[in-house]
């Protein structure tokens, strides 16, 4: 097999200009993918480049600033990558706003839900789960018309969805980790899968303030994430859709179906959702 085997291509990644979605955007391009570096902050982005170009190659890497919560932007985002590169496969939906946002310690320091500021509440609840939607929204049809995709939300461990203090960070990714099941079951059939892949604890970026003390080197670090994603990106992964995976738990090292087993669980929390009583009973294709 090629060392390269996503040549040929194209991610679109959105907070790429540095943290998780950076790495990710140095892994994909060093398995030969073409990368269209989204960001709202342009400064990042010039370096962010240059270090997708140095693990992909010259002309790999395309710097596209925009807010993900713009819908004249993110169109103008997607056409540009469509000009440039002729077309995209993968959708990544990285942007995020963090906890730190709402407190500058959120081990130490949890203001009530009363206290937080409602404007900034509602700015990230748009950015985390509204701009992925139009993302979404905007990409779909072009994935869906080449027969081929993916799309992949990074959404939160469970127990930060519910963590005190950190306004509507956690809700904001509840939010897309429902709305992932969704997207999966409407591309069900099309060959674009909907998947959701996170750390899997806090990772060592600027999301994760030096104020709560963790030690640096035991964070996930970014680089985590490469190895799950470059294989959802993959040929390989064409039948896993509806699915979430925690990257410090994914083991290389594992044969397919094991590594699939101890990384992986269906998106959202299907096997509650499956309790509710509906009048006639469910069909499979609505769970
Ligand atoms: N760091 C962690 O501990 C951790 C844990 C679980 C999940 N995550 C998730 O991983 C993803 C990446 O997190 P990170 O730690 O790398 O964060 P980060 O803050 O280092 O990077 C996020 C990037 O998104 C960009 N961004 C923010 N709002 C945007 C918008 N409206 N439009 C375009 N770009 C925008 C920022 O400019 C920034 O470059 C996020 O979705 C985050 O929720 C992070």
């Amino acid at each position: 097999m090629t060392d390269r085997p996503l040549e040929g291509r194209t991610a679109v990644i959105t907070g790429a200009g540095r943290g998780l979605g950076k790495a990710m955007a140095e892994g994909l391009a060093a398995q030969g993918a073409r990368i269209a570096l989204v960001d709202m902050e342009k400064d990042v982005l010039a370096t962010a480049v240059a270090d997708v170009e140095a693990a992909g190659g010259q002309g790999c890497a395309l710097s596209v600033p925009a807010d993900v919560t713009d819908t004249e932007k993110s169109q103008v985002a997607i056409d540009c990558t469509i000009d440039a590169f002729g077309g995209f496969d993968i959708l990544i939906n990285d942007a995020a706003m963090g906890p730190q946002f709402f407190t500058d310690n959120f081990v130490a320091h949890t203001p009530k839900f009363w206290e937080h500021d409602i404007d900034l509440w509602h700015r990230v609840l748009t950015v985390n789960a509204y701009g992925p939607q139009l993302m979404a929204t905007i990409a779909a049809p072009h994935l869906v018309d080449r027969g081929w995709g993916r799309i992949i939300n990074v959404t939160t461990s469970l127990d930060t969805m519910y963590l005190r203090g950190c306004g509507a960070y956690g809700p904001s990714k509840a939010a897309l980790e429902a709305n992932t099941r969704i997207m999966a079951q409407d591309l069900d059939g099309t060959g674009v899968t909907a998947n959701v892949l996170i750390p899997g604890g806090p990772a060592n970026t600027r999301m994760i303030p030096e104020a709560t003390g963790f030690d640096r080197d035991e964070l996930v670090q970014p680089e985590v994430m490469q190895p799950p994603v470059n294989w959802l990106c993959s040929t390989d992964a064409d039948d896993i859709s509806n699915m979430r995976f925690i990257a410090a738990m994914w083991d290389e090292s594992l044969p397919r179906e094991e590594r699939i087993a101890a990384a992986g669980a269906p998106t959202a929390w299907a096997q509650i959702g499956s309790v509710a009583k509906r009048p006639g009973g469910w069909a499979d294709a609505e769970r």
